[in-house]
């Protein structure tokens, strides 16, 4: 399946504290990491195992860890940036490439201004960050900007989608897995998600 709703009860809370006006920079940020955490954690539920073998105090014991596939998160700036420390709570050895996007007001296209991938990106499987999946028009950019560097398997993880944002990622890229916590219903004449909860990035970082 292509698109998966993380409907926990933990994560519909958060968002509806986030999506509250009157919640405050500090605590939409920490709900934006800790949301950001549980939706990562369904993100990564396919990651492979391996079988070792250890010494526990009572014995030996078969048991699993996650086997060598590399990982690596690339937020789209900057509201993406707010996802980081929550994503990288569950996986701290991924390494993190960033795509900075801004969308023009007029035309609402993406126009990218900044990119740093990983080096070895291309040997690694990449999740991009984006609290909102509103037109669907950066996501769509960051997907085929990692994927012209060489990665094979990119995922998209978000925090609340629009119908349109949705249909346009899985148009442009049919074998991209979409993770987030809540669809909306849509978006307004300025593309922002309704009812959502504003600008992220102002939310995040204090800027409005
Ligand atoms: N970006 C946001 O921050 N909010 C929206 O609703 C849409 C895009």
């Amino acid at each position: 399946m292509a698109l998966h709703i993380i409907d926990h009860p933990l994560i519909q809370h958060k968002i509806s504290l986030m999506r509250d006006k009157n919640t405050g920079t500090k605590e939409f940020r920490e709900l934006v990491s800790e949301t950001a955490t549980l939706i990562c954690y369904e993100a990564t539920r396919d990651l492979p195992l391996k079988e070792i073998e250890l010494a526990t105090p009572l014995g030996m014991a078969r048991t699993k860890i996650v086997s060598g596939r590399k990982l690596a998160f690339v937020p789209i700036l900057r509201a993406g940036l707010g996802m980081i420390d929550g994503v990288t709570t569950l996986v701290p050895a991924a390494k993190i490439g960033h795509i900075g996007l801004f969308r023009d007001p007029d035309s609402h296209q993406p126009v990218k201004y900044y990119a740093k991938m990983p080096e070895d990106i291309s040997e690694r499987d990449v999740i991009i960050v984006d609290p909102m999946l509103a037109t669907g028009n950066s996501a769509v950019a960051a997907i085929t900007e990692v994927k012209k560097l060489g990665v094979k398997n990119v995922k998209f993880m978000c925090i609340i989608s629009s119908p349109q944002g949705v249909d346009a990622v899985l148009n442009a890229h049919p074998d991209v897995e979409i993770y987030c916590g809540v669809m909306d219903e849509g978006l307004n004449d300025d593309k922002y998600i309704v009812p959502g909860l504003g600008d992220a990035g102002d939310r995040i970082f204090g800027t409005k």
